[in-house]
């Protein structure tokens, strides 16, 4: 009863949602993140079972601070929850090195770090689940999302090696690859975009037509819960599948990449973001 679990990014959207989910589904709810007072709102959400936990997982010291606490609260980790994610956005070309760094300190050696701190314990213990917030973007790598991609398609393979490491102790790993949510996510999105957009830069015009596509994917995008009930299966399933693709609506686009020569796919993704109208002035 009251195994528990924590969560990542748990401030806010997919974790927020998550750390309710699971808490009214009687799990004991670590929710942690870096905006601690986001955290406290909601702690009252989980029937007494949500705690707030400081956490940048970015930061070896925080997760070891994070890991202590959890020891010193004499809980054993039954579930970790891998959520917390950013996004840079913008070409391949103009994006800085810097924030390309950035974006594999959190997505990915966020998660790794994060995984290492709790799975000795795990280990011993010989049972435990691990659920990687991954993205459709780790499989379908969208144009001026690329430091994104790079980092969730990272993770997809940090997620299977770890799944066949983990098999014999008893621990299940799976990933869950959610589509367009509706959740705060897209807002510095929108921003990063809004800056190569203008004179002076190379791809200023087909940013500018997928900006105006990727606008309308959030707001018009599931709500967080569905993932929320994905994590809660990958959870509780006596058999938790390796991925959960949510909602069922970008299952098809996930298979047919997997099937369709990447050119028509090129053309499918430059058709439907329609950058493929749009010819670039500039040399
Ligand atoms: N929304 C979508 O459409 C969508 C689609 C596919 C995948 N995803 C993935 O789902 C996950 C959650 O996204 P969301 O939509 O719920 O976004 P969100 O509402 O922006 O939440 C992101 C969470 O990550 C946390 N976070 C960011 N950097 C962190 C750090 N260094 N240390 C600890 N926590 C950090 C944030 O908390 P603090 O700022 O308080 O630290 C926040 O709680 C991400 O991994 C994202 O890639 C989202």
């Amino acid at each position: 009863m009251h195994k528990p679990v924590l969560v990542t990014g748990a401030s806010s959207g997919i974790g927020e949602a998550a750390a309710v989910t699971l808490a009214r589904a009687g799990f004991r709810v670590f929710a942690a993140a870096r905006r601690i007072e986001k955290l406290k709102a909601i702690e009252g959400l989980g029937e007494g079972r949500i705690t707030a936990l400081a956490l940048d997982v970015t930061d070896e010291g925080s997760i070891a601070a994070a890991a202590e606490r959890f020891k010193a609260e004499g809980a054993v980790l039954y579930g970790l929850v891998n959520n917390a994610g950013i996004s840079v956005t913008g070409p391949i070309e103009e994006v800085p090195l810097a924030e390309w760094r950035a974006q594999f300190e959190t997505n990915l050696f966020g998660v790794v770090a994060v995984t290492k701190a709790f799975l000795p314990a795990m280990r011993a213990a010989r049972a435990g689940r691990i659920v990687n917030i991954g993205s459709v973007s780790g499989r379908l790598a969208p144009p001026f999302m690329g430091a994104y991609a790079a980092s969730k398609h990272a993770l997809e393979g940090f997620n299977d090696s770890l799944r066949r490491e983990l098999a014999p102790y008893g621990i299940k790993v799976s990933l869950i690859r959610p589509g367009f949510i509706h959740t705060p996510f897209g807002g510095p999105e929108q921003e990063g975009l809004s800056r190569y957009v203008g004179p002076g830069h190379p791809y200023s015009e087909r940013v500018a037509a997928f900006k105006a596509w990727h606008a309308k994917g959030h707001p018009n995008g599931a709500p967080p819960s569905a993932v929320a009930d994905a994590i809660a299966q990958a959870l509780t399933a006596a058999r938790p599948h390796s991925r959960y693709t949510v909602p069922a609506s970008v299952i098809p686009p996930v298979m047919l990449r997997n099937l369709l020569p990447s050119a028509i796919v090129d053309r499918a993704f430059a058709a439907t973001t329609g950058i493929d109208r749009r010819k670039e002035a500039a040399p």
